[in-house]
């Protein structure tokens, strides 16, 4: 772990790393001619065609596609195990147990997860399409797929990019959306509280691992409760990382896709954070797994602060935005764009995700967060 954290450290000199991490990459960043500067290109309506996108751009949007390629991932195990297996998000057959603990949270939890997954797959497919017809190199992590993820019955077996069994997850994003008065944009250091401590301490999995798992039935719930913080926990990642890029974007066109984009991440985060909730109040809630502890506490009895627990206050708190000096303002935060695609690395490191996968894996991604975060707007 300690190698591959420091193949995550953010290098004193930028420009001699990111011209490393381009060259590591090879062809798959180096094609100068390629990217010429954008220019006068942008027009509305029209697709831009090879040639138009500047290096910061296909940087940007490399890294979004190497996001959306990890996210699908790991919504498709999702998927297969308790989710809709149709001809849209093909693969697996389902675990009625783990489904029928997923639908305790909402009825629908199984339509969600197919719905959700559905749109990471078109994330990546356009962006690495759109890379492609602006003559840059789409980003491919096939030999990465490596990982073996779930044996229950259900699961494809299939090899897998993300790992979904050894989560460790920060949910202190339930207390920054509910706090009015700090905005990590302006307090760095500010430490909101996490919903569920627990999740922070420990490794965890989010899907039945093997039929095992699917024994005793608050074991089970506990899992089904893990993957209903994990998926709020990523999708407001992506909910700051698009706004985040976007400041940097040089192409009109190239901002037209992070926003638009964005926003999808911002719905499924909101979707998924009310889910979240209906594992953390009555009927669900208290519930200790019992074969490690964890523990899912009731958010809406006491001690807990009203205001800054409650279940049903998923709308964002308006909270000082840029200045104090300005009126607070309901948000998305963070939203600073220095060293985003880095600290998303990070935070998807730090959450267990990619536990066993290779250096030459961190490399990879780290040379595409490098080169994202050293992207600057040219106007
Ligand atoms: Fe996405
Ligand atoms: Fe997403």
């Amino acid at each position: 772990m300690t190698d591959i954290l420091n193949g995550l450290t953010v290098p004193l000199n930028r420009r001699s790393f990111v011209k490393k991490g381009l060259m590591a990459a090879g062809a798959a960043t180096m094609a100068p001619a390629v990217f010429a500067e954008a220019g006068s290109q942008e027009r509305s309506g029209a697709l831009t065609r090879s040639g138009s996108l500047n290096t910061g751009d296909a940087a940007l949007l490399r890294f979004a596609a190497a996001a959306e390629i990890l996210e699908a991932d790991f919504w498709i195990q999702y998927n297969e195990l308790g989710g809709v297996q149709d001809s849209e998000v093909p693969g697996g057959s389902g675990s009625p147990v783990y489904t029928a603990k997923l639908k305790n949270l909402d009825g629908d939890f199984d339509q969600y997860i197919h719905d959700n997954t559905d749109d990471e797959i078109t994330h990546f497919t356009f962006l690495n399409a759109y890379l492609v017809a602006n003559g840059a190199q789409p980003v491919d992590l096939e030999q990465f797929r490596t990982l073996p993820g779930s044996q229950a019955t259900g699961s494809s077996g299939s090899l897998r990019l993300t790992n979904l069994m050894q989560l460790t997850l920060d949910t202190s994003w339930w207390t920054r959306y509910r706090s009015s008065t700090h905005n990590p944009d302006l307090d760095p250091n500010f430490k909101f509280p996490p919903a569920v401590p627990g999740l922070r301490n420990g490794q965890f999995t989010a899907i039945p691992r093997t039929d095992a798992d699917l024994t005793p039935d608050a074991h089970i719930q506990a899992i089904a409760n893990t993957a209903a913080l994990h998926m709020p926990t990523i999708e407001q990642g992506g909910n700051s990382l698009y706004p985040s890029m976007a400041q940097r974007a040089s192409s009109v066109e190239v901002l037209r896709i992070l926003i638009s984009i964005g926003p999808t991440e911002t719905m499924h985060f909101q979707t998924w954070s009310d889910k979240a909730g209906n594992a953390l109040n009555t009927p669900l809630a208290p519930l200790t797994d019992p074969t490690n502890g964890l523990f899912f506490p009731n958010l809406n009895a006491p001690p807990n602060d009203k205001e800054i627990f409650t279940t049903n206050l998923i709308m964002p708190e308006p909270c000082p935005f840029l200045s104090r000096s300005l009126p607070a303002c309901s948000v998305i935060r963070p939203t600073e764009t220095t060293g985003v695609a880095m600290g998303t690395l990070r935070f998807l490191t730090d959450m267990g995700l990619f536990i066993g996968q290779s250096q030459a894996f961190f490399t990879f991604m780290a040379d595409l967060a490098a080169a994202a975060d050293a992207a600057t707007r040219q106007c």
